[in-house]
Order: C-alpha cells, then sequence, then structure tokens
C-alpha cells in the first residue's frame, strides 16, 4: 500500500475507511489551559490530519467540535473528510445507557454523528452522575456487565503485539494503537518503569538516517504495518512532525529492528482497577 499524506487510510469492512495516522486529544484537564485543545486540532486539520480521537472523559470533547466546525465553515474540509472518533465511558455501560450518552456526546460536539463510537475500557463502573464512582471508603465502585470486547489496544515498538496483529490480520479487524509514543508519562496513571520509548537508540539511529525524530520512526513502523496511531500532542510543532512521517518508508530490516525492541511491557496498565472482574490486561493478548 502507497501511503500519501493526502491518502493513508485503510478500508473498512462497512465500505468506511479509517486514517493510519490521527490526533489523540487527551492531557490533563487540570494542567492544560482552556482552549489548547482547540488550537491543536485547528492546526492539526491544517497540518493534514484527517482523523481525530477524542473522548467525553478528556472533558474537551466541545473544543474538538468546535474545531472541526469551524475548520468545516472556513472551507478548509467537509465532515465526511474528517474521522472523529468518540468513546463510551465506563459508567455507561449498560446497554439503554448506550444511545443517550452518544447523543450527550453529540451535543457536545454539535456534529450530526461520529465515524466510531468505542467503548473506553472494558471495565464497568456504577452508573450514575459521579465519573469516577467511589464508596464511603474511597474505593471505586464497580459494576457487572456482558461485555464483547471491543476496545483499542496499546502498541508501540516496546509493546508490538505480535499475536493480537496476528489474530487480528486473520480475522480482518484494524487495529487503533493508543500511546504509540510511549504516554506523557504521567505517574498517576502510567508505569513509568519501562524506559522512555523515544530515548531509544535504534529508534534514533535509524532516524537520523531518515533525517526523522524517533517520534516519526516509531510512528511509521506502525502505519507501515497497518496500525492506526493516535499519537496526541498540543504542541504545534509536534502535531505537524507527527504528520511528516508519508515521505520516506523503512526497509524491511529496519522494520524487523524495530520489532525486536518489543518487551512485552504495557505503559498502561491501570493498576489501580486491577481487581475489577473484568480487568483486560491480565489476558495474553
Ligand atoms: P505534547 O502534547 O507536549 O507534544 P502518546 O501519544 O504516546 O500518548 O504520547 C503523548 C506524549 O508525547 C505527550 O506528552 C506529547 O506532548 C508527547 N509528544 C507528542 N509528539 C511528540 C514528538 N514528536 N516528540 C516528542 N514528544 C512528543
Amino acid at each position: 500500500m502507497n501511503l500519501t499524506a493526502e491518502n493513508h487510510r485503510v478500508p473498512l469492512s462497512d465500505g468506511n475507511s479509517i486514517p493510519l495516522l490521527g490526533l489523540g486529544t487527551y492531557a490533563d484537564p487540570k494542567k492544560t489551559p482552556k482552549g489548547s485543545c482547540l488550537e491543536s486540532v485547528k492546526i492539526a486539520i491544517d497540518a493534514g490530519y484527517r482523523h481525530i480521537d477524542g473522548a467525553f472523559v478528556y472533558y474537551n470533547e466541545h473544543e474538538v467540535g468546535q474545531a472541526i466546525r469551524e475548520k468545516i465553515a472556513e472551507g478548509k474540509i467537509k465532515r465526511e473528510d474528517i474521522f472523529y472518533c468518540g468513546k463510551l465511558w465506563n459508567t455507561c455501560h449498560p446497554p439503554e445507557l448506550v444511545r443517550p450518552t452518544l447523543e450527550k456526546t453529540l451535543k457536545i460536539l454539535q456534529l450530526d454523528y461520529v465515524d466510531l463510537y468505542i467503548i473506553e475500557l472494558p471495565m464497568a463502573f456504577k452508573p450514575g452522575d459521579a465519573i469516577y464512582p467511589r464508596d464511603e471508603n474511597g474505593k471505586m465502585i464497580y459494576h457487572e456487565t456482558d461485555l464483547c470486547a471491543t476496545w483499542e489496544v496499546e502498541c508501540h515498538p516496546y509493546f508490538t503485539q505480535p499475536k493480537l496483529l496476528e489474530f487480528c490480520r486473520q480475522h480482518d479487524i484494524v487495529i487503533v494503537g493508543y500511546s504509540p509514543l510511549g504516554t506523557s508519562r504521567d505517574e498517576t496513571w502510567v508505569n513509568v518503569s519501562s524506559p522512555p520509548l523515544l530515548k531509544d537508540p535504534v529508534l534514533n539511529a535509524i532516524g537520523k538516517k531518515y533525517n526523522k525524530t524517533a517520534a516519526q520512526i516509531a510512528l511509521r513502523f506502525n502505519v507501515q504495518r497497518g496500525v492506526v496511531v493516535i499519537p496526541k500532542s498540543f504542541n504545534a510543532q509536534r502535531i505537524r512532525e507527527n504528520f511528516q512521517i508519508f515521505d520516506f518508508s523503512l526497509t524491511e530490516k529496519e522494520m524487523k529492528e524495530i520489532e525486536a525492541l518489543n518487551k512485552n511491557v504495557r505503559y498502561v496498565e491501570l493498576l489501580m482497577w486491577r481487581d475489577h472482574p473484568e480487568y483486560p490486561f491480565s489476558d495474553e493478548y
């Protein structure tokens, strides 16, 4: 498949298609100035991104929607050019809540539809107004669900997911890899015992050859093997940098070298919820 900045979509079985590179939009709401998501999504659309990954629980979905609407109003894009993925939060898993929750998301976005709506995490919390419902001892209140496990998968050169990839290839399933740059290393939810991905000597050495950064090599590695990536950045230069991955390709030897970096270690383990009956990360893949 010839990947270009204008066309790096992979077909889906329903006739739609998904761009292999998307912008991630999670940033700690306490530390992120209002409006930075809005600006970043607009910069990304101008840079050529057509896939935006967001969620109700990121508290900035209204900014994502505003950015998309402003770019449509400017005539830069049409709604159908954009692939937007929204997410059903853990407190909304009961089937009767799915539709109203999606409708709430559409209202927040002020858009008519989302292109993909996925289960944020397969671990349900007690439904209600609290996003993180806790009992009087501060313990999270879980909820039982009957779940068809369909969710995003962490994927990057330190967690290459060979078995999952093979399974998905056999069944014609497209993988969206979250944390493709190895996360922001926020210790409240990231396992920082694994070294920072972007400091990896192999990624940096290969980058030097192509005059690219380790981040660009990590992203190119995944899109070249058909895995969709959604790097988050709210920095104009890095948003643009992360899109510049369609003007070179990695050799088979380099792809193998990067695959060999796999440590089978997750950055996103969410150990605080490991006693949840549906905790997903103990399964082999
Ligand atoms: P920032 O938003 O300041 O650019 P992931 O997508 O794996 O979760 O990684 C996101 C983290 O990586 C964020 O902290 C983001 O910070 C940072 N980041 C995004 N793009 C790059 C890049 N090209 N080089 C270095 N760090 C990056």
